[in-house]
């Protein structure tokens, strides 16, 4: 049976972007295709500065936000990653088979080194490690595919990389994953800034991130207010006018309609906006009002968590000691 694995990380609320790009998908799609886990990756929030009481409150939030959307934990496993030992545990062996050039060389960290640098501040070392973690929390599980939006890519290219490298050198130990995106919605951008991805990072940028939790009156203003190119034509050209085809991905990805087509019917800038906008309040409707009802109940959660991480760890348990072993270390007891 195929089985699944993917997560999303707590360093901010979760994002239309999130949302559209992959959580829509787990939902709807993969919980039932598939032994399917998802998980709250709380470790690799720790890679940027945080304050450790707000990392709490996300990786709850993150969770309820899950459940919120649809995910059944009676037919896929919802866990935080910090409940699970074997994550680190595997990470340092595939550390041991990851290259420095390798981490050097992913996007993500150049963008997030760069920035940080530039800000005066230091980069930490797990900021560098940090697809090989990524790459530990597939590779624990055996999971054959990795549903993610196309930030993820390279992740999981080089995870790919690592497992075929360990099963060569050490024999035969992990599943080769392979990344699934979906047809719309895979990069959802900023409503301000359409040349760069819809982000959870607060501050300066939250006018162009619509968040899932965002009150139905302050994602209407978002999505008026959003950044549209020079003309008055709706066309669907990701590059002459990438503002526009950002509002037409997002409305198709809530309508089920084509971009293209969807384009043929407006003839101004405004409407589209309008009919975006009540398109994903519409959405994000049911998914509020069930996470309400979550916030009432957290012991809900939390067994929910309780009994994820603990099916988790017995799947990955298995394939993490036989890491170990092939690798060369000694079995304990
Ligand atoms: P994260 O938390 O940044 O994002 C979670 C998921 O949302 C997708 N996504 C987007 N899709 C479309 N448009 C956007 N603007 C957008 N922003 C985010 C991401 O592609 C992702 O699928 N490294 C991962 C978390 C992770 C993980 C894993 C994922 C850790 N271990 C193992 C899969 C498997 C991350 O930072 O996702």
């Amino acid at each position: 049976m195929t089985r699944i694995f993917s997560g999303v990380k707590p360093t901010g609320h979760l994002t239309l972007g999130n949302y559209l790009g992959a959580v829509r998908r787990w939902v709807a799609v993969d919980q039932h295709a598939a032994e399917a886990l998802f998980c709250v990756v709380d470790l690799h929030a720790l890679t940027v500065d945080h304050d450790p009481a707000r990392v709490r409150r996300l990786s709850r939030q993150a969770a309820s936000l899950l459940l919120a959307a649809g995910l059944d934990p009676d037919v896929c496993t919802v866990f935080v990653q910090s409940q699970v030992d074997e994550h680190a545990r595997l990470a340092y062996v595939l550390e041991c088979v990851a290259t420095d050039g390798e981490m050097r060389r992913m996007i993500q960290y150049k963008e997030k080194s760069a920035r940080e640098r530039a800000r005066g501040g230091s980069v930490r070392l797990s900021l560098l490690t940090y697809p090989v973690l990524m790459a530990a929390d597939i590779l624990a599980y055996g999971a054959d595919e990795v549903p993610v939006g196309d930030d993820q890519a390279q992740h999981v290219e080089l995870t790919r990389d690592l497992a075929v490298r360990f099963n060569q050198r050490y024999g035969h130990t992990f599943v080769v994953p392979k990344a699934v995106h979906p047809q719309v919605g895979a990069r959802v951008m900023s409503l301000q800034d359409p040349g760069s991805k819809m982000g959870k990072s607060d501050g300066d940028a939250a006018a162009g991130i619509v968040y899932l939790l965002d009150e139905p009156e302050v994602v209407r203003k978002k999505v008026m207010r959003a950044v549209t190119d020079s003309g008055h034509e709706v066309e669907y050209d990701r590059d002459a006018k990438p503002g526009v085809a950002n509002l037409l991905d997002i409305l198709a990805a809530c309508t089920g309609r084509e971009p293209a087509a969807l384009a043929e019917d407006y003839h101004s800038y405004g409407v589209l906006k309008k009919d975006t906008a009540e398109a994903v309040v519409e959405e994000l409707r049911p998914l509020r009002v069930r996470h309400a009802e979550l916030c009432a109940d957290p012991g809900y959660v939390d067994g929910v968590l309780r009994a994820g991480a603990e099916r988790a760890r017995g799947l990955a348990r298995p394939r993490v000691d036989a890491a170990y072993r092939a690798i060369g270390l000694l079995p304990a007891g």
